[in-house]
C-alpha cells in the first residue's frame, strides 16, 4: 500500500474519491443561481465576442480529448454553435485551416503535453484565438493561451486521469452554459442547469458508495481478455474514456464503439467470451440502446449496463445504477463507475495501478 495516498491504497483511488470535493472547488463562485448563468472571469471574452464566433474547436490528447468530446456536445446542444473535438496530436500535423470566426479551446490536465502546446502555437501563428481548459496553474499551455478556465481539481498524481477528466467535463458544462446564456438559452433552462451542476458533488458521492459492488463485478469481468464499450451520442465519449481507463491500468483489450455502429462491423466480435459495457441513460435514445442490447444478447454476449434504472433482465447480466440528473450533464456521472471498474480490475490482476507500464503522466515529447 502507498501511504502517501492517505489510506486509499493508491493515488488513483484517492483521486476517484476526491471528485465530489474537486467538482465543488471548480464550481465555487462561478454559478449565478438567480440568472441561471456561469461566470468565467478568465475567458477574456466580451458578451459580444461570445455571441459572434461561428464554431468551437476543442483540442487535447487522450482523456483530455474525450472530455473535449463531451464538451463539444454540451456546447452544440446548449449554445447551438457547431462544436467538435479532435486529438491535438493529429490536428497539428494536418495543416488545418485556421478560421478567425472559430473559438479554439485547448484542454490539458498537466498543461505540458507537447502536442497540445504545439497545437496552440500553430493556431496562434495563423491568427486564431485559443482558450485553455487547464489544471496546472502557470503551466506552459496555460501561459500560452489567450485566456481560459482553470480546473482547480487539485494535483493529479496517478498516471491515469480520473478527477481531471470529470472536472474538465464540468468546466465544459460551465462554458456551454455561459455561451448558451449570451445566445439563446432561456433563464429557466439556465437555472435548471445551475441546479443540476450544484447537485453534482452529492450525486458523485452517491456513486462512490457503489464501490464494493463494483469491486465484486470486477472479480467477474477481470476474467475476460477483451471488453467492448458502447454508448450513443452523450454515452459515446463516456464509453471511449471507460475503455481507455481499462486499457491503461488493467492491460485488458478494451474497444469503444458508438452503439449505433455495432451492427456495421464490430458485432462480429461479440460472443460469450467478449462482454460489453453499455452506457444506457434514460434519454431519448433509450429504446435504441435496448435494441442494441438485444442484438448482443442474441450472440451470447454478456452485458454490464451503466444506467439510471433496472433494465429488462433478458437484456443485461449486471446493472450499475447511477443517479439521474439533468440529461445534458449525464456524461459527467455515467463515467465514474467505469473508473472504479478499471481500478478494481487492475488491483485484482496485480498491476501497479499508479504507474502503468509504458506510460508517463505527461507526454512532453513529440
Ligand atoms: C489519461 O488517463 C492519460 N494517461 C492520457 O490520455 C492523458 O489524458 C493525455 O496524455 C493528456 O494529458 P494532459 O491532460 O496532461 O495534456
Amino acid at each position: 500500500p502507498d501511504y502517501h495516498a492517505e489510506g486509499y491504497g493508491h493515488f488513483m483511488r484517492k483521486e476517484i474519491h476526491d471528485q465530489p470535493a474537486a467538482v465543488e472547488r471548480t464550481l465555487r463562485g462561478r454559478l449565478d443561481e438567480r440568472f441561471g448563468t456561469a461566470h468565467l472571469g478568465g475567458l477574456n471574452l466580451t458578451p459580444r465576442e461570445s455571441r459572434e464566433f461561428k464554431r468551437v474547436k476543442i483540442l487535447g490528447c487522450g482523456s483530455a480529448h474525450y472530455a473535449g468530446q463531451i464538451g463539444a456536445q454540451m456546447i452544440e446542444e446548449l449554445a447551438r454553435v457547431p462544436a467538435d473535438s479532435e486529438p491535438a496530436s493529429e490536428f497539428r500535423y494536418r495543416n488545418p485551416l485556421i478560421d478567425p470566426e472559430t473559438l479554439y479551446v485547448a484542454v490539458s490536465q498537466s498543461g505540458e503535453t507537447y502536442d497540445t502546446l504545439a497545437t496552440v502555437q500553430e493556431i496562434q501563428r495563423k491568427g486564431g484565438r485559443v482558450l485553455g481548459v487547464v489544471n496546472a496553474v502557470g503551466s506552459s499551455i496555460a501561459r500560452q493561451c489567450d485566456g481560459g478556465i482553470y480546473l482547480h481539481a487539485g494535483p493529479e498524481i496517478s498516471v491515469t486521469s480520473t478527477k481531471a477528466f470529470t472536472v474538465t467535463a464540468v468546466d465544459f458544462a460551465l462554458l456551454a452554459l455561459h455561451l448558451a446564456r449570451v445566445r439563446d438559452l432561456s433563464p429557466a433552462d439556465g437555472q435548471r442547469l445551475v441546479r443540476g451542476l450544484l447537485a453534482l458533488p452529492e450525486r458523485i458521492s452517491d456513486i462512490l458508495q457503489l464501490e464494493d459492488r463494483i469491486a465484486d463485478l470486477a472479480k467477474h469481468y477481470s476474467n475476460f481478455q477483451n471488453v467492448m464499450f458502447i454508448g450513443r451520442v452523450r454515452g459515446c465519449p463516456v464509453a471511449r474514456e471507460g475503455a481507455l481507463k481499462l486499457k491503461e491500468v488493467s492491460y485488458l483489450h478494451a474497444e469503444a464503439y458508438p452503439a449505433s455502429e455495432l451492427k456495421h462491423g464490430p458485432l462480429a466480435l461479440i460472443s460469450p467470451e467478449t462482454p460489453t459495457v453499455a452506457i444506457v441513460p434514460n434519454d431519448e435514445l433509450f429504446d435504441k440502446n435496448l435494441t442494441t442490447l438485444g442484438e448482443i444478447k442474441a450472440r451470447g454476449g454478456k452485458v454490464l449496463a451503466i444506467a439510471h434504472q433496472e433494465l429488462p433482465s433478458h437484456l443485461v447480466d449486471d446493472t450499475i445504477i447511477v443517479p439521474q440528473g439533468e440529461p445534458e450533464l449525464d456524461p459527467i456521472l455515467l463515467g465514474i463507475p467505469l473508473q472504479m471498474l478499471a481500478y478494481h480490475t487492475a488491483v485484482l490482476l496485480g498491476h501497479d495501478v499508479d504507474h502503468p507500464r509504458n506510460l508517463a503522466k505527461s507526454v512532453t515529447v513529440e
